[in-house]
């Protein structure tokens, strides 16, 4: 096998989806306290999918009762999305990738995407998409219960090499909301093979090293558009394996005090707050337990996010 190709270059992390205790209860919380509008609900999943403008969904929020769900699955995150160019660049790399011996989960056409899933060395499950209409609200609105279509890529239809996603899209605001926020930036993921992980990600996935290398205690890699898109951690006492949080951008800092001052009220606990140079960045825990981040970048550069020590950069990236 090809030990340095990388088989996708993304643009950004587009969505994750998490497996939740009760996607209806979740969905209420993604509303009220995150901030996210229902984009469309699938009930024979038993999911809700939620999103500002951003893209289709910036959250999936999966049932641990949907069909999708392992038996006795725990809330967690069920995958990481990323996004590259077009379907056709899609295509390719999944065609190169199979070449050299990587295995797929399986395929799928989401009407507005078609994806391809596999999982990383310590089984999370990643998935690389492209969107393949521009006008993802005219198929994703609403209730939406069908079987999904086949799709085998490069097979079923000519890869289109086209540019879909959106383009500075207009971000709506749920006003009443404790948090206001943007849109997905980043999923963060405490694994115990750094260096095999950080390989995977930079070298099959094809993300980009900011900050660490496969040697330090954390690493930051992004997509071409992206803003800090997945970050790695070595397991520490109290950590374990997988998922750490995901990140959500919100509008300004003053926005994010007024969320603050609104918490109590809720019954919500602040995790943690940062205040670092790089980046202000208030964490909560969900109904399920799943960790969220709110941040406002400040000087969000390589050399200024490097100066975190590994404890601030846990709630921080
Ligand atoms: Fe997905």
């Amino acid at each position: 096998m090809n030990q340095s190709r990388a088989y996708f270059a993304p643009r950004r992390l587009g969505h994750a989806n998490l497996f939740v205790g009760n996607y209806e209860r979740a969905f209420e919380f993604y509303n009220d306290v995150v901030g996210f509008n229902e984009v469309y609900r699938q009930p024979d999943n038993m999911a809700s999918f939620v999103s500002n403008g951003n893209t289709y969904h910036d959250l999936g929020l999966t049932d641990v009762r949907s069909r999708y769900a392992a038996p006795n699955q725990a809330p967690d995150i069920w995958h990481l999305a990323f996004e590259v160019e077009t379907e056709d660049d899609l295509v390719r790399g999944y065609r190169q990738s199979i070449d050299d011996g990587l295995q797929y989960s399986f395929t799928a056409d989401h009407d507005a995407a078609h994806s391809v899933y596999l999982h990383d060395p310590e089984g999370n499950m990643v998935e690389v998409y492209a969107d393949v209409v521009r006008d993802w609200w005219t198929v994703r609105h609403g209730i939406i219960i069908k079987e999904k279509p086949e799709w085998v890529p490069g097979v079923t239809n000519v890869p289109s090499k086209e540019r879909n996603y959106p383009i500075d899209p207009a971000i709506k605001v749920v006003d009443q909301a404790v948090f206001h926020a943007k849109k997905i930036t980043n999923v963060a993921i405490v694994t115990k093979d750094f260096a095999a992980m950080f390989r995977f990600y930079r070298d099959r996935v094809g993300l980009k090293p900011i900050v660490g290398t496969e040697d330090s205690p954390y690493a930051l890699l992004n997509g071409t558009a992206g803003h800090g898109d997945f970050a790695l951690f070595r397991p520490q006492p109290g950590l374990k394996p997988g998922m750490h949080h995901v990140g959500f951008q919100v509008w300004d800092e003053a926005d994010l005090e007024r969320s603050l001052a609104l918490l109590p009220a809720k019954g919500i606990k602040v995790e943690r707050d940062v205040r670092h140079a790089a980046r202000r960045c208030v964490s909560i825990r969900d109904p399920d337990g799943l960790l969220l981040q709110f941040h406002v970048d400040r000087d969000w550069t390589p050399a200024t996010i490097a100066t975190m020590d590994v404890e601030t950069a846990l709630y921080a990236i």
